[in-house]
């Protein structure tokens, strides 16, 4: 494994130390024109230390996991399992028994809804949301609902894209199950107050899943303090690769969920008439897991470790400040959401006269990615009344200039849109 520049702790990011370190961000784009990557909430990209660790394994180890007995097959779990380990001592979890590798966040909330909600919700329990979730974070629960007969409700939001907390009380009660919630809005960037809303659920009886697609990559997470009984995360989020994620979950919990996917390595014994669930977390590993994808983002993890999850935090909070100000400047542009102090790095805005997607394709001519569209949480954008909206959001590589380069490419874009 190369190493990595890494700096003091309380110092400031500088991205031009690690912006070297992604090949993509070298990338030219058509007439010469260099790339804006700012559609990280999307995916993120993957620095050279990463794409190394993947290149290493299929190169020098590579082979199924927990099955062999020869030596490949020892080296790849061990990397495997190691992997497991650095995810367990980056969330804090009590146990690497609580750490389960998914195919990705929406992987960890549809095995929770099933295999936890199929064995513990009737007919009129509750399941608790809000109007800001992703629809993956919607969806697996409605399907839950039909199958069970359980009631989903969504915690409304404020005019200014917050949980509107004042209806916590009327919402959250005794039938209340489940509460999932996301910890940072994909489309508003708001950082929702997820310490002050488990203790609540926890008194009335609820578990908490907490959706931390957009968190876990940006803010440090510590599941024994937040005392979540299950998060679930994204790789790709996270420079890590695609096809792998993680779904955390307390010990006594987990134990107690029958498994979701049957198949190999998640069993303790098959016989004709059935079969004895394994222990965890092979139990919820059903199949050839993400071996490669679990090693990259092991490698991931190392690289945001030695930068420092406070120090990208805190870029992040200076690139958000920078652009709300600018964007606010601009005539017609309506930003959803909240404050820059109460969000992580994602803006996502309106233009008085120009389609969200008919500005990102304008942008792109420009070098600039965005993302436009509903962001998966067409309920959110109905609630503030617009179908779609243009998102950029940031990672550690981003620099002041990116956001200059946006605003620019915006009004060039507005006023080409014009010329027509
Ligand atoms: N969940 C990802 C996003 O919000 C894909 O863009």
């Amino acid at each position: 494994m190369e190493t990595i520049k890494t700096k003091s702790c309380d110092e400031e990011l500088d991205p031009s130390l690690f912006r070297p370190d992604f090949p993509i961000l070298r990338k030219v784009l058509r007439d010469g024109i260099p790339l804006v990557y700012l559609d990280n909430a999307a995916t993120t990209q993957r620095p050279r230390q990463v794409i190394a660790a993947i290149v290493d394994i299929y190169e020098h180890h590579y082979s199924n996991v927990h099955r062999g007995i020869h030596t490949l097959a020892d080296e790849t779990t061990e990397l495997y399992e190691g992997a497991r380990d650095r995810v367990r001592e980056f969330l804090n979890a009590a146990e690497r028994e609580e750490i389960v590798f998914t195919a990705g966040a929406t992987a960890g909330i549809n095995l929770v809804a099933r295999a936890w909600g199929d064995a513990n919700l009737r007919p009129g329990d509750e399941i608790l949301l809000t109007e800001m979730e992703h629809h993956s974070n919607m969806v697996p629960w409605y399907q839950l609902a039909e199958r069970t007969g359980a009631v989903v409700r969504h915690l409304p939001l404020t005019d200014d894209g917050r949980l509107d907390l004042s209806a916590l009380p009327h919402m959250l009660t005794e039938k209340t199950k489940i509460l999932a919630v996301t910890a940072v809005s994909n489309v508003l960037g708001t950082i929702n107050p997820v310490q002050d809303l488990i203790p609540a659920a926890h008194a009335v009886g609820a578990k908490v899943l907490v959706d931390g697609a957009q968190s876990v990559p940006h803010h440090r997470t510590d599941v024994q303090r937040l005392d979540a009984d299950f998060l679930v995360f994204s790789g790709h989020k996270m420079l890590g690769p695609t096809g792998v994620g993680v779904l955390y979950g307390k010990r006594e919990i987990l134990e107690a969920m029958p498994p979701f996917l049957g198949g190999g390595s998640m069993i303790h014994e098959v016989t004709l008439d059935g079969f004895v669930p394994g222990d965890l977390p092979a139990r919820f590993e059903a199949g050839t897991p993400p071996i490669v994808g679990a090693i990259g983002l092991g490698a991931a993890i190392d690289y945001l470790t030695s930068v420092g999850l406070s120090r990208i935090e805190s870029h992040e909070r200076r690139l958000t400040q920078k652009l709300y100000v600018a964007l606010a400047e601009i005539e017609g542009v309506r930003i959803l959401g909240t404050e820059p102090s109460l969000r992580g790095g994602i803006v996502s805005f309106v233009l008085n006269d120009l389609h969200a997607q008919d500005l990102a394709h304008l942008l792109d001519r420009y070098g600039v990615a965005v993302r436009a569209g509903h962001h998966c949480a067409m309920p959110l954008h109905r609630r503030y009344g617009v179908p779609t909206s243009a998102r950029a959001s940031f990672y550690l590589y981003n620099t002041s200039e990116d956001i200059d380069h946006l605003i620019d490419a915006i009004l060039r874009a507005r006023r080409l849109a014009h010329r027509k």
